[in-house]
C-alpha cells in the first residue's frame, strides 16, 4: 500500500510539473540597431509584436534582458521594465558583468525599480541572470573569435553572492538567481563553482556557430542535441533554461552553416518546435540590436506581426498548436479544457489515495 501511495504521489508531482507553465519569449538588447538607446515606446512596440505574431505556437510574452540599466545612464532602471508592466510581459533580468569592476550600478537600478514599480514589477520577474557569456569570452574559443572582454568564474560567483545579498530583504528574495553562458563554458570543469552557485543554468545554443562539429544545416539537429545534452549533464540537478537559440536569416556562411530564411524556418520547426512549451526558451530573436554582428537573426522585419516565415509548428512536432492571434478565445478554450483535464486527474488520484 505504502509503495502504491508513493507511486501515486510521484505521478501527481509529474502532472504538476507537466502543467507548470514554461516561459516563451525573445531576447532584447538595450539598444536599437543604430546603437541608440531603446526607449519605453520601443520596448512596448517590441513586446506587443512578440505577443501578436501570426501563427505563433504559443504566446511569446516573456523577455530576456541583458542589463537593468537604461543605456547611456549611470543607474537609471531600463525602460523595458515599464514596457513590460504595460504589456504584461514577464522578464528574465540580466546583470551585465563584463568589462566592469563591480555591479553596484546594476544593483542600484534594480533597487530603484523595486521601489518605483513595486509589486507590478516584482510579479513579472522570472529570475535574474548574473552575467551573459562572460566565461565563454575568456575561453579558448572566445579569445580565438575575438568575443571581447569577459569575466572569470571566481568573479561571477562573487557577483552572484552580491546579488543574493542585495535582494535578500526585498520582494525579489525568492526569485531564482543564475548565470547565462555558452554550453561549452558549462561543459568546462574549471567553471563548476558557478554551477554550484546558481539556481538555474542559462545556456546559449547555436549549432550555426559550431564550425568544428559538422555544422551544415542538415546536421543542425544532431549538433543541437549534442550541445544541449552536454549542458544538461554538466548542470546535474540544476534546471537548464535555453536563454538563446536561433539560426540567422541572413549573413555570411560560418564553417558549413548557411544563413537563410529557409534554414531559419527549418531550425524553428525542428528545434524550436521540439522545445516550446516544454522548456523555458528565449529565442534569438525578434529584433536585431547589435550592428557589429553580421548575422541577422530577426524572424520578422521591422517588428511586423507577419513573420518572415510560417511560425506554426509542423504536425507531429509535439509543440503546442498555433495561436491565432486574431482569435484569442480559441486559445483560452484550449487552456480551459486542459486545466479541467488536470483537475479531473488530480481528483481521481486523490480518491484512489484516500481509499487505500
Ligand atoms: C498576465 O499574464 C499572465 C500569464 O503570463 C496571466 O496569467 C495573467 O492573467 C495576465 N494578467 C493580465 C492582467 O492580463
Ligand atoms: C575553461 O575555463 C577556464 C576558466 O573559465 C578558462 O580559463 C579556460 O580557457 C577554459 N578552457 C577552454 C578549453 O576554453
Ligand atoms: C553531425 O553532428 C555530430 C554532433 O556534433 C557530429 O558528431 C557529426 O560528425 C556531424 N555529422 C556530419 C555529417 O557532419
Ligand atoms: C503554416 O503552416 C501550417 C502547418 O504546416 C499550415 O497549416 C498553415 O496553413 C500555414 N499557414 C500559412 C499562412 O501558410
Amino acid at each position: 500500500m505504502y509503495a502504491l501511495k508513493v507511486l501515486i504521489i510521484a505521478v501527481w508531482i509529474a502532472l504538476v510539473a507537466a502543467q507548470q507553465q514554461s516561459y516563451l519569449g525573445f531576447n532584447s538588447g538595450a539598444t536599437l540597431d543604430d546603437n541608440k538607446a531603446k526607449q519605453q515606446a520601443d520596448f512596448e512596440k517590441e513586446f506587443k509584436a512578440a505577443q501578436g505574431l501570426h501563427g505563433s505556437p504559443g504566446s511569446f510574452n516573456s523577455v530576456r534582458l541583458y542589463t537593468n540599466i537604461q543605456f547611456g545612464t549611470t543607474d537609471t532602471p531600463i525602460s523595458a521594465f515599464q514596457a513590460a508592466i504595460a504589456t504584461n510581459t514577464s522578464m528574465l533580468l540580466g546583470i551585465w558583468c563584463s568589462g566592469t569592476k563591480g555591479i553596484t550600478s546594476e544593483l542600484n537600478a534594480l533597487q530603484s525599480a523595486i521601489s518605483q514599480y513595486g509589486q507590478k514589477f516584482v510579479d513579472l520577474v522570472v529570475g535574474i541572470s548574473v552575467g551573459s557569456e562572460d566565461l565563454y569570452r575568456i575561453s579558448e574559443t572566445g579569445i580565438e573569435n575575438k568575443a571581447g572582454v569577459g569575466t572569470g568564474p571566481k568573479e561571477i560567483v562573487d557577483f552572484i553572492k552580491l546579488v543574493r545579498s542585495s535582494i535578500a530583504n526585498t520582494p525579489l528574495s525568492k526569485k531564482p538567481v543564475g548565470h547565462v553562458d555558452a554550453w561549452s563554458a558549462w561543459d568546462n570543469s574549471s567553471n563548476s563553482a558557478v554551477i554550484e552557485a546558481v539556481d538555474f543554468v542559462g545556456t546559449d545554443l547555436y549549432p550555426y556557430y559550431e564550425n568544428d562539429k559538422g555544422n551544415t544545416f542538415s546536421n543542425a539537429t544532431n549538433v543541437f542535441n549534442y550541445i544541449y545534452y552536454k549542458t544538461l549533464s554538466a548542470a546535474g540537478d540544476k534546471p537548464v533554461w535555453i536563454t538563446e537559440t536561433g539560426w540567422p536569416v541572413s549573413g555570411p556562411t560560418f564553417g558549413q552553416a548557411e544563413a537563410s530564411v529557409d534554414n531559419a524556418k527549418g531550425y524553428w520547426d525542428q528545434t524550436g518546435c521540439s522545445l516550446f512549451g516544454r522548456a523555458n526558451v528565449w529565442w534569438y530573436t525578434l529584433l536585431d540590436s547589435n550592428p557589429a554582428n553580421k548575422e541577422k537573426f530577426a524572424i520578422t522585419k521591422d517588428l511586423s506581426t507577419t513573420p518572415l516565415f510560417n511560425l506554426t509548428c509542423p504536425a507531429g512536432s509535439g509543440a503546442p498548436p498555433s495561436i491565432n492571434n486574431d482569435a484569442k478565445s480559441a486559445a483560452s478554450t484550449v487552456a480551459i479544457t486542459l486545466s479541467l483535464t488536470y483537475m479531473g486527474a488530480y481528483a481521481l488520484l486523490g480518491l484512489i489515495c484516500l481509499s487505500i
